[in-house]
């Protein structure tokens, strides 16, 4: 019986995928199509048959001579907002994918992740220079806001008719940079299901000539800013502390185990930087998959995570008053569904029918659980057996394919090197060219096994 006989074939009602990490690639990509009601266009993107072309990457890219490949694998057992997600991560490292799916698996326990997001707004930025008096600029500025929003009101029609368009404008003084005062524009701008980095960009480009009319000054720089801070997205979630035993580790244990880890991050920027890269593994995996701007959000990630003048972590966490552990993330989320290569990859279209999005906040809700689930595998790994035992499988067979190991050769190559803890491209390659020994080696793992 393979896992497709245990749940529904008509539609994605879950995202429990039992027994799919012991099928084969295609096998697997048979079953999700089946669960997902993928299309067989779809389904020819994602084995790789019908990618994405020189030709296409050439409309995207200059001097375009071929196209790039990562793995992509899909995260079970999310539930966001009361709804079941299979969610695509496209990621070259070990454990991600099978984190994520775990600790997803806990959160189910607790009812799953909650998540909510602000409004999608960006903020557009006009740095304006060579003024007199800042801040007599600044107060004259704010007065005739309204006739400034006006100016750019209808710079996008469709982003306008689909509810989006300029919402408000703000005036900072910079004081004692390195050119001494200047004055910053800041447009907010809500481009409601696109990530909207062309949609602010004309709009801060076109207010400009405006601007230098209205304060006799130059405007310098028009760029969007990468700290979306009006545009957040923040994941919950509460995991029964009995379903965080395992081993001789008690559920108690492992719970306060996490807080005392996360305690480290909160209060250390060198310890801070590696925690919130364990939660960027997972969201860049699904940033990537969906083909949004992975540079954009790892941007404004790490700049929120400093914003109080300390970088510290994105995440929180602590113990409710049931006792079970209790989760928290909020960090700017920056992604859309419509425009970029989330239109023109057919990877990213296939990703974006798989989660089932209807808008790019629901798409960002999705993305901030998966980062807070990361960021719970690895605080429950390092807080307990260290992330190395789980790390080791996969980084073994990486390096028997490095050495050289093709087909079956990758599974028993790999078995004989973690269980000589001598993971090295040299080892493998020593056991590739003794063939003898590595059978009798592999052999003798299965004979213990049995
Ligand atoms: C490795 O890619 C990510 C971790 O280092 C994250 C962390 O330390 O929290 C395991």
């Amino acid at each position: 019986m393979t896992s497709t006989d245990s749940r529904t074939t008509t539609g994605q009602t879950t995202s429990r995928l039992p027994g799919f990490y012991d099928l084969g690639t295609q096998q697997r990509l048979q079953e999700l199509a089946v669960i997902a009601e993928m299309s067989a266009e779809h389904k020819a993107v994602i084995n790789g048959t019908a990618g994405l072309t020189p030709e296409q990457a050439d409309h995207m890219i200059e001097n375009a001579v071929g196209v790039y490949g990562l793995p992509l694998g899909v995260a079970a057992n999310f539930v966001v907002n009361d709804r079941e997600v299979i969610v695509p991560m496209a990621i070259e490292e070990p454990s991600v994918v099978a984190g994520a799916s775990f600790m997803a698996k806990l959160a189910r326990a607790g009812g799953g992740f909650r998540a909510e997001c602000s409004p999608p707004e960006m903020i557009g930025q006009l740095q304006i220079l060579d003024l007199d008096d800042v801040a007599e600029t600044k107060h004259s500025l704010l007065e005739q806001k309204a006739e400034l929003l006006g100016a750019v009101e209808d710079i996008d029609p469709v982003i306008t008719q689909l509810g989006g368009g300029v919402r408000d404008l703000e005036v900072r003084i910079i004081r004692n940079s390195p050119i001494g005062s200047f004055l910053v524009v800041h447009l907010i701008y809500d481009t409601r299901d696109a990530m909207g980095a062309n949609a602010i960009n004309t709009a801060v480009e076109a207010l400009a000539p405006l601007l230098e009319q209205k304060t006799g000054g130059r405007v310098h720089l028009r760029i969007l800013s990468n700290l979306a801070d009006r545009r957040l997205a923040r994941a919950e979630v509460c995991i029964p502390t009995r379903e965080l035993a395992f081993g001789s580790y008690s559920g108690e244990r492992v719970r306060d185990g996490i807080i005392e880890a996360w305690a480290f991050a909160a209060s250390d920027s060198y310890r801070a930087a590696t925690h919130n890269k364990g939660i960027m593994n997972g969201v860049d995996a699904v940033v990537i998959a969906t083909g949004n701007d992975w540079r954009a959000i790892e941007a404004g990630a790490h700049a929120f995570a400093a914003r109080s003048g300390h970088y510290g972590s994105l995440s929180r966490w602590s113990v409710d008053d049931e006792g079970n552990l209790h989760g928290e993330l909020e960090m700017p989320m920056a992604v859309g569904i419509v425009g970029g290569a989330t239109s023109v990859h057919p990877c990213a279209r296939a990703a974006l029918q798989l989660l089932r999005v209807r808008s790019s906040v629901e798409l960002a809700e999705i993305i901030v659980s998966v980062g807070l689930a990361q960021n719970l595998a690895a605080l429950r790994a390092l807080s307990t057996e260290g992330i190395q035992r789980g790390h080791m499988g996969l980084h073994a067979r990486q390096v028997a394919i490095a050495a050289g190991a093709q087909g079956d050769e990758v599974e028993r190559l790999a078995r004989v090197m973690v269980v000589e803890s001598k993971i090295r491209v040299d080892r493998a390659r020593e056991l590739l060219q003794s063939p003898d020994q590595l059978k009798w080696d592999s052999r003798r793992l299965e004979a213990d096994d049995d």
